[in-house]
């Protein structure tokens, strides 16, 4: 009899060096790992100690070895372009190979940085897979960041050599990258020996002479490289990710725990093996892009679709059932602010009629909580299980999911259903005692992580314990609040700290605090993350300006707006602030953001105990209503939620 899914969990937890050791039997080692799990240095633990593997090698030439080389690996699907181009296995080994050489000329060793700033094309994924092939480590920085965000990962990775394209394409707007990696490193303290440029033929980037080289003309003057073996333990990747300031967190991935429990993750999570396509509407700048758009689907010799484009707007809200079956895809992985967004073009998917769907099997949702709403509407739509999953940079695959290739469990609308192998997730409340059933706490994990879990933070191993293991003793904190119920089901229902989601994409209130405190008009401000119908949440600013300013507040709104942009980028979304008189705080001077946001999501609030002035929340729902939120309602007894904390 096939063992039931919490059977299997239960062993992943009562015997994980078992566990995972048979798990990696799916993995091509050079060397075989001679300790599954190496306590030696809790809490940091490594897996696999002792095993000497390559990614790319696992990723492209085995599946060549094995005689798959003629099955297509890639497609290249960008309807901006009006390019669909397909890459077989053994066409991407060349072209990987190729790149790896062009990086060894250029003086890329193992352990070297690689920094990747470049659209959604295919020599993104490729320059990804080059890097692993030398040993090297990436780390690929998302194209809606501003040039400080840029900077700032420059100066903390500090690679040897940059990729960049020379613009990326957001539905029609050419966004030049060049000019942005140029001021980047302008402002950097740390600078790179080289700088490759990806030309596109939508708009080109200038030179730099010495420093910046053509990448077409370096790569055909190259010789392929092979794969460099690595330690198990070693960086694949550094990918940066919003903490709770401005400055970002360098998560590190190591290679052979990463290996490991992608392969787990696509034969018990996704259901995808050898003949399958997975679709995942992502970016490679993201963790999803980065397991689910290139290593995962590589690894198991899938196909992957990397596409260039919207799911609206590139041409309409049909794009991904067109990219469906064009491409005879299985399962699609996006985020649900996606689905809002087809929805509201199209609410009756009058477009879906067009296009046969039949290859079709599973819609898999994550970046953000699934609305019930959503997920009903996307079911009725599209007549497949629609998969909410719940993991984080930090996690680099699901934490939560619903394991469809292992057996599918009943979906609870707004629950991303049970945790998976290795994944011992508790709630506690706030005297660190486990919460009941139904009752919401902090989600935390008890250590160890499973494999693919961020080992540490880049260069920062006191970071790393002060963000995740310091608050709970002997667990990692997700930051996430939620409860579990008693058929064990796992509901997030939204962060414990200053990160918002905005369209899927993680964003700190916090960091974009910074930026408008330094404009030199504000005393003092507050950005909370407030509901919206497609993106999910979207941040507003509320500014107190300093005595004596002339500037009309309408101006200094317009530059703070422009300031975000600048500073952070046009992924941050922030389009709307406001000048008010004062703050909300309590009598120790804790600005009440979390009630703030209840006031402007109409949520019940309680007015706080320790409020210094009471006046004040109400100015703050008048400039609420004044922008267009309705208000909640004051005075309930309910306890204000775990969700929305009001921080100092
Ligand atoms: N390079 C440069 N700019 C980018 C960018 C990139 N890679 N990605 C986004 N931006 C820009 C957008 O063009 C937009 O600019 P604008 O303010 O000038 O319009 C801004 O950043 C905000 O982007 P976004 O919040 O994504 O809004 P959007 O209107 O462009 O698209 C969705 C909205 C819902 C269609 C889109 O966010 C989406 O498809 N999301 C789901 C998939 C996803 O990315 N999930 C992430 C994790 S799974
Ligand atoms: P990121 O690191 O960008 O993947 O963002 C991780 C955060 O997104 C998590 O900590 C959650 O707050 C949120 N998130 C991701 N997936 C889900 C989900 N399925 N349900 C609820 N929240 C989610």
């Amino acid at each position: 009899m096939t063992e039931t899914f919490a059977a299997l969990h239960r062993r992943s937890l009562a015997d994980p060096a078992e566990f995972w050791a048979d798990a990696a039997r799916a993995i091509s080692w050079q060397t075989p790992f001679a300790t599954v799990l190496d306590e030696s240095d809790a809490p940091f633990y490594r897996w696999f100690t002792g095993g000497i593997l390559n990614t790319a090698h696992n990723c492209l030439d085995r599946h060549v070895a094995a005689g798959q080389g003629g099955v297509t690996a890639l497609i290249y699907d960008s309807p901006v372009t009006a390019t669909i181009q397909r890459w077989s296995y053994q066409d991407l080994l060349a072209r990987v190979a190729k790149i790896a050489g062009m990086l060894r000329d250029l003086g890329i060793t193992k352990g070297d940085r690689v920094l990747i700033y470049m659209p959604m094309i295919p020599e993104t994924l490729m320059a990804m897979l080059a890097v692993a092939r030398l040993g090297a480590i990436h780390s690929v920085v998302f194209g809606g960041f501003a040039a400080n965000e840029l900077k700032v990962r420059i100066d903390d990775a500090t690679p040897k050599v940059i990729l960049a394209g020379s613009c990326g394409i957001e539905g029609s707007r050419i966004v030049r990258y060049k000019p942005l990696l140029d001021s980047a490193i302008a402002m950097a303290r740390h600078q790179p020996d080289h700088v490759v440029l990806w030309q596109r033929d939508q708009a080109k980037g200038s030179l730099m002479p010495g420093r910046d080289h053509e990448w077409a003309a370096l790569e055909a003057a190259a010789t392929p490289a092979d794969c460099v073996p690595v330690a198990a333990t070693d960086p694949l990747y550094i990918l940066y990710t919003s903490g709770t300031t401005g400055v970002p967190k360098g998560v590190v991935r190591d290679t052979g725990g990463h290996l490991v429990a992608l392969a787990w993750s696509m034969r018990h999570i996704y259901d995808i093996g050898p003949g399958d396509t997975m679709f995942t509407a992502s970016d490679l700048g993201w963790v999803v892009g980065h397991s689910y758009i290139c290593y995962a689907p590589l690894l198991v010799g899938a196909t992957t679709v990397l596409y260039e484009g919207k799911p609206v707007g590139t041409p309409d809200a049909g794009a991904f059932w067109r990219v469906i079956e064009q491409h005879k895809v299985k399962a699609l992985f996006t985020a649900p602010t996606a689905f809002r967004a087809i929805r509201k073009e199209d609410p009756n998917a009058t477009l879906l009629g067009a296009y046969d769907l039949s290859s079709f099997r599973t819609l898999f949702l994550a970046g953000e909580r699934c609305d019930p709403d959503t997920l009903a509407w996307a079911e009725q739509t599209l007549g497949v299980p629609v998969i909410d999953h719940w993991w984080q940079t930090e996690t680099g695959w699901p934490i939560c999911a619903n394991p469809v290739g292992h057996g599918r469990l009943p979906v609870k609308p707004g629950s991303p259903t049970v945790p998976m192998a290795g994944w011992d997730v508790q709630v506690l409340n706030d005297a660190l005692l486990p919460a009941p059933a139904g009752e919401i706490g902090s989600l935390v994990v008890k250590l160890p992580l499973p494999p693919g879990a961020l080992p540490t933070l880049w260069q920062n191993p006191d970071g790393f314990r002060r963000s995740y293991l310091s608050d709970f003793p002997g667990y990692y904190k997700t930051a996430d609040a939620g409860m579990i119920d008693d058929d064990g089901y796992v509901f997030v229902m939204s962060r414990t700290d200053d990160i918002i989601n905005v369209a899927g994409h993680r964003l700190s209130t916090g960091g974009m605090e910074e930026v408008l405190a330094s404009h030199p008009a504000v005393a003092e401000c507050a950005v909370i993350g407030v509901g919206d119908a497609i993106k999910g949440q979207v941040p507003l600013g509320f500014v107190v300006l300093k005595a004596g300013v002339t500037t009309p507040p309408d101006q200094v709104v317009a530059e703070l707006v422009q300031l975000v942009r600048d500073r952070i980028g046009p992924v941050a979304a922030f389009k709307t602030a406001t000048v008010v008189q004062r703050l909300p705080k309590t009598r120790s001077g804790k600005i009440l953001r979390g009630t703030m946001q209840k006031i402007a999501d109409s949520q019940t609030w309680t007015m706080p105990a320790t409020i210094d002035d009471a006046t004040t929340l109400e100015e703050i729902g008048s400039a609420l209503q004044h922008l267009g939120y309705a208000g909640g309602t004051a005075g309930s007894t309910t306890p204000p939620s775990p969700s929305s904390p009001d921080r100092g």
